[in-house]
This record gives C-alpha cells, sequence and structure tokens, in this order.
C-alpha cells in the first residue's frame, strides 16, 4: 500500500481537521456563547475527549491497515465478523461532503465576488448571502467546481494527490491566517479581543454551551467518520501514533483560537456584535471588509481563499473511508471507487443546494427540515454520536487490553495509557450519550 511519510500524515490529518470548523464555525460559536468560558470548555474537550478518540482511532487504524470495516473485525477479540457493521461510520464523510461542498462554493464565490464590489450595509450583505443560498444556477456552478477539484485530487492518491495538495495548501493557509494575526495584532481591539477569548464569564455557560464544545471538538478533530482511523491505515508502522496525534490536536486548536482571535478583532474594531452566528463570516465581515476600502478587499480576498484552502483539505478526506472501503471490499480500482462516490455526493449536494431554493423548498422539506439541515441532523446528531459510542464501547470491552496496552508502551508509559483507557471505556461514552439524548430532543 502507498503510504504517507509520517510529516505527510500530519499535514493530511491536520488538513482534515483544519476546515470550515475552525475558520467559520468556532469563531462564531464562541461568540454565541459569549467568549472565554465556552472557549476553556472546548479546549477540556479536545483535550480530554477529542484527543482520546482521536488516539483511538489512529491506533485501530495503524494496527489493522485497513478499511474501517475490517479494521473493528480484525482488532476485536473474537474476530466477531458482525463488527464489520461499525464501518456504517463511513457514511457520515459522504453526507458532510455533500453539503460541505456547497459551502464550499458558497466560500469560492464570495473570493470571486471580492475582487469586485463588498457590501457596505449589514441589510445588503444578509440579502447577498440569502440570494446566493437560494440561487440555483451559481450554486450548481460553484459545487461543481469544487466536486470536481475533489475529485480530482482523490484519484491521484494517498501520496501524489492527499499528501501533496496538503504539502502545498496547508504551508498557505498558514501563511494568510500568519498574516492576519499580524494585521489584527496592530489593531487597537485586539487586546479587547483577547480578553473576549480568555477571560472566562462563568455565568455564560450552560449545560447547551457543554455539549456544543463537546460536539464541535468531534466536528473539528474529523472524528466518528472514519477519517482518521483510514488516514492512520497509511501511517508508517513504526511512527508514534500518540504523538503524531497531539501534533493534529494542537495544529486544529491552534488555528481554531487564530481564527477566533482574528475574527473578533475585525469585528470589535467595526463595533459589530459578536454573537452574529453563522452569517458573521458571510454577512458581518464582508461589511467591515468594505470599510477597509483596498485593505479591505485585499483582506477580503485572502481571507476567503484561507477558507476554501482549509475546506478542500478537509473535504478530500471526506472521501477516503468510502474509497477505501470500495476498494478493499469490492476489489475495485480507485478510479472507479471515486467515480461511485464522487457521483453520489454531487447528486446528494445538488439535493443539499436545491432544498433551499424557492421552486425546490416545499418538495425537499421533510417533517419541517430541508434536505440541507436533514444532512446536517443525520450526521451530526445520529451518526457521529452513534460511531463515537461504538468506537469507544468496542476499544473498551470488545478489544484486548493487552494488545492496545503493547502498542501504547512502545511509545509512553503504562501510567498514560491507563488514563487513556479509562477515559475512552469510561468517560468519553457517557459523555457522547448524554450528547446524544440531548441532539435527539430527549433532554
Ligand atoms: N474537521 C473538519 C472541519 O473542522 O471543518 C470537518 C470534517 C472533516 C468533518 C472530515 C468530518 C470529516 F470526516
Amino acid at each position: 500500500m502507498n503510504k504517507f511519510s509520517r510529516i505527510g500524515f500530519i499535514l493530511a490529518a491536520a488538513g482534515s481537521a483544519v476546515g470550515l470548523g475552525n475558520v467559520w464555525k468556532f469563531p462564531y460559536i464562541t461568540g454565541e456563547y459569549g467568549g472565554g468560558a465556552f472557549v476553556i470548555m472546548y479546549l477540556l474537550a479536545i483535550i480530554f475527549i477529542g484527543l482520546g478518540v482521536f488516539i483511538a482511532e489512529s491506533l485501530m487504524g495503524q494496527h489493522a491497515e485497513a478499511n474501517v470495516s475490517t479494521s473493528f473485525v480484525k482488532m476485536s477479540k473474537s474476530g466477531n465478523p458482525k463488527w464489520k457493521y461499525a464501518g456504517f461510520m463511513i457514511l457520515s464523510g459522504l453526507i458532510i461532503l455533500s453539503f460541505y461542498s456547497v459551502v464550499l462554493g458558497w466560500i469560492l464565490n464570495y473570493v470571486i465576488s471580492s475582487f469586485s464590489t463588498l457590501p457596505t450595509e449589514t441589510s445588503q450583505a444578509g440579502a447577498t448571502f440569502t440570494n446566493l443560498t437560494k440561487d440555483i444556477g451559481t450554486q450548481l456552478f460553484y459545487h461543481t467546481l469544487i466536486a470536481g477539484t475533489v475529485v480530482f485530487i482523490v484519484l491521484k492518491g494517498i501520496k501524489d494527490g492527499i499528501e501533496k495538495i496538503n504539502l502545498i495548501l496547508m504551508p498557505l493557509l498558514a501563511m494568510i491566517l500568519f498574516g492576519l494575526l499580524i494585521y489584527s495584532i496592530s489593531l487597537d481591539s485586539f487586546s479587547k479581543a483577547m480578553s473576549f477569548m480568555f477571560i472566562p464569564d462563568w455565568s455564560k455557560i450552560n449545560s447547551s454551551a457543554l455539549l456544543a464544545a463537546l460536539g464541535q471538538a468531534f466536528f473539528t478533530l474529523s472524528l466518528a467518520t472514519g477519517v482518521i482511523l483510514t488516514y492512520s491505515a497509511s501511517l508508517p508502522k513504526n511512527a508514534n501514533f500518540i504523538k503524531t496525534s497531539i501534533s493534529v490536536a494542537f495544529i486544529d486548536t491552534l488555528v481554531a483560537l487564530v481564527s477566533g482571535i482574528i475574527i473578533f478583532t475585525f469585528l470589535f474594531e467595526a463595533g459589530a456584535p459578536s454573537s452574529a452566528g453563522p452569517g458573521l463570516v458571510f454577512i458581518s465581515l464582508p461589511v467591515i471588509f468594505s470599510g477597509w476600502g483596498i485593505l479591505g478587499q485585499i483582506i477580503a480576498i485572502s481571507f476567503f481563499i484561507a477558507l476554501v484552502f482549509a475546506g478542500i483539505t478537509s473535504a478530500v478526506s471526506m472521501i477516503e473511508p468510502s474509497l477505501m472501503f470500495f476498494i478493499e471490499r469490492f476489489k475495485m480500482t480507485r478510479k472507479k471507487a471515486t467515480i461511485i462516490t464522487g457521483t453520489t455526493f454531487y447528486l446528494f449536494g445538488i439535493i443539499a443546494l436545491l432544498s433551499m431554493s424557492d421552486s425546490w423548498g416545499a418538495t425537499l422539506t421533510f417533517f419541517g427540515k430541508n434536505a440541507f439541515d436533514w444532512m446536517d441532523f443525520i450526521t451530526s446528531s445520529i451518526l457521529m454520536p452513534l460511531a463515537a459510542i461504538v468506537t469507544c464501547v468496542f476499544i473498551g470491552f470488545y478489544v484486548d487490553k493487552k494488545l492496545l496496552e503493547n502498542k501504547f508502551t512502545q511509545h509512553t508509559s503504562l501510567l498514560v495509557f491507563n488514563i487513556w483507557y479509562t477515559l475512552v471505556k469510561y468517560i468519553v461514552p457517557v459523555a457522547v450519550t448524554i450528547l446524544f439524548i440531548n441532539k435527539l430532543g430527549l433532554i
């Protein structure tokens, strides 16, 4: 099998982790939940929950060197073939990719339109954004462009496609964010943004903030979708999977925090509210940038390009678990598997974008949710929590403890193993079960 290099793996896994979740979603939910206290909850969720599951998936992939379904069977104590059904989690990547590609399309559209004009008023910016989400032709055009790019990269394989694109885009992303950070530091509101992000106001924390932090920790680290497991199957056999996991979680967190600092500095500089929700990046920021003249235009273009880069490296990872499954299970060529999975997410993406339009909205709305929202709901509220629970229960109760201990002690102490094992066996499943029940609206 074609393997990553160690650094190639870190870049690719960080490329998957760092995405719209970091640069778009993290800042807006931090804004919605009032800043510092939420950030601390989020950091705890990353360290104690997300990182534990990340290491678990990475261990499984590196050890089994197979697709998700086969890895579960191979790693189980009894070799029970029923564990192949744990492979259901690979569906999440494809479903997420369907609407993620549409959203990336919006951003690409923002890159292009930022070259000409930026909206000067919030109402105008809001209308532009709403019109875009209802405009079938434009969205179809950009969705096709994004989907085509993803398929093109993925077709080239792990080494020549995925590793290479991450090697190019990740440093570019880092450079753009670094430039924007330096600019933020030069602005008066930088210290206000730092206080907002890092001085906790505990009165703002409630159970829904806690659960949002937990859900975000999973989404941002690309967990419970089989992506990390699948990438780790291409991690060199002797690589220290604990260190690589920590590096990826660190990079991912750093990018989220830096994005938050940049965005809040910009918002405070313009006196705009921090709690604008999903429209923060699409509505509030363009208006601020337009007030800064030509510099604002350059910043707008760089910012949206950074979002596209971050998103593309995540998008290419989402398809890989299904690809590997098709290739191994049905002995398909990579090309055939890519065409099948690529067509699937492309068509689902079209359904997602049609479901927001005036002409198709009613037809594609079921039980009060349109198809776009359903795809988000099914993945983030059902499939991913379930997959996380299955993975942890599997590791805790159905895998030989000695095998896990040996894998760990090759690289670290028994104490670290015991902490990780307790977290994954007891703490994470309980936390995620509470999240799951809450997402389903039962509590
Ligand atoms: N981690 C990505 C982000 O933060 O945008 C999103 C993601 C990638 C989710 C891959 C799921 C996945 F399998």
